[in-house]
């Protein structure tokens, strides 16, 4: 398979490079980002006057049709194309012929990569807004059920003092719905379009970046065209947040073990959401919530090899920024799986009243109420005397 580079150099890549250099194996998922923006950018040519009309309807029929093809599974994403830029255009061009070409007029693969995880990290930081606030209604609704169930509070955890079940859920609803801030702050911070910066440094052609920003649901082009394709800020951002949202479903997970424990008994976990042991057959393992936790570590490392990958980089793009993908990608898929089991694995919990009651009744919890009482009684005022 020709290189869109293969006039500057004159041998085959080494097959072991050429596996080395393709991100295909691994960026084929922005194909439906790539196709969106490629039939935008190329009505902004038509309207600039730069592709015909006639050329402009022959690539979005073609670009059209591959996104049926591959929505249907029947492209082989192989690793003869570099990336999912270079596959989608060559494909493009065995389907309709040179016309194909035109349509990277006044566009390289790096505001084209730079717009397709953009465009990638916007619909998932939505998705994931929303399915977080689906996991706070469940606990709000959780928190509603037990609004009166005792249960002992723990600090250094020791019992502490007396407080409710349903207070304890809404402390988690209360980190959830700041993890669901967080992401709209991400969101409203990304909202710039990096199309039309070229390789760095704009192009000749008269592109129209309002128009292209407009119709791909941006509220402007970003200004600076090195920063265009520089910018990785919006998938750190959105790593720091999946990893503080992590950090809390962790933190929940971590609850839930100690709860489901025979130390404690406050709560069944379903068997649904439970495993047992190959050779202990007491046992019933909160392997989830374990999976949870652990998983966390995995988010975290997404967000730290971005970061170092950023830290030393000179303007303007550089081939290091082909491992934000991997990054971003895993993040969104655990926090995703994460995410799905957590609501149901809540919702079907058993929640052990008489345990919690039992455990908040003993071990003098009270002792701090009393003291104030005491203090009170003493000295109506409410000022401690000695
Ligand atoms: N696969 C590349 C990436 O993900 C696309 C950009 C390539 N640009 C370039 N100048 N080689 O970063």
């Amino acid at each position: 398979m020709s290189k869109l580079w293969a006039g500057r150099i004159s041998k085959e890549t080494d097959a072991d490079a050429n596996d080395f250099n393709s991100s295909i194996s691994f960026d084929s998922r922005l194909y439906p980002q790539d196709i969106l923006g490629s039939l935008v950018h190329s009505c902004m040519l038509e309207k600039q006057g730069i592709l015909t009309y006639e050329e402009k309807q022959d690539i979005h029929h073609g670009l059209l049709d591959l996104l049926n093809k591959m929505n249907s599974g029947q492209v082989e994403f192989s690793s003869q194309y570099e990336d999912i830029h270079t596959c989608v255009e060559q494909l493009l061009t065995a389907a309709i012929g040179d016309t194909g070409k035109k349509l990277h007029t006044g566009r390289s693969r790096n505001d084209q990569v730079a717009l397709d995880m953009r465009l990638y990290v916007v619909s998932k930081a939505e998705e994931i807004h929303d399915t977080l606030l689906n996991l706070i209604s469940v606990l709000a609704d959780l928190a509603a059920e037990y609004a009166d169930t005792l249960v002992p509070g723990y600090t250094h955890l020791q019992r502490a003092q007396p407080i409710t079940f349903g207070h304890t859920l809404m402390a988690y609803a209360n980190m959830f719905r700041r993890d669901a801030l967080r992401l709209e702050n991400a969101l409203d911070v990304m909202d710039e379009c990096p199309l039309g910066a070229g390789a760095l440094a704009g192009t000749t052609f008269p592109l129209d970046r309002e128009f292209t920003a407009a119709h791909l649901g941006f509220s402007k082009p970003m200004s600076n065209s090195i920063d265009a394709v520089s910018d990785r800020d919006f998938c750190i951002e959105f790593l720091s947040d999946l990893s503080i949202l992590m950090m809390h479903m962790s933190r929940l997970s971590e609850e839930m073990i100690l709860w489901s424990s025979w130390e404690f008994k406050f709560i069944e976990l379903d068997d649904a959401y439970s495993t047992g042991s190959s050779i202990m057959p007491q046992k019933k393992n909160p392997d989830m919530c374990e999976l949870i936790r652990g998983k966390t570590g995995r988010v975290y490392g997404d967000l730290i090899g971005l970061l170092t990958v950023m830290k030393g980089l000179p303007l303007a793009y550089n081939k290091d920024m082909q491992e934000d993908k991997e990054a971003v990608f895993d993040a969104v898929d655990t926090v995703e799986m994460c995410l799905k089991v957590l609501p149901g694995m809540l919702k079907t919990m058993r929640v052990r009243k008489d345990k919690m009651k039992q455990a908040a009744s003993a071990g003098f919890i009270n002792a701090t109420e009393c003291a104030d009482y005491l203090a009170k009684k003493a000295c109506p005022s409410g000022m401690p005397t000695n």
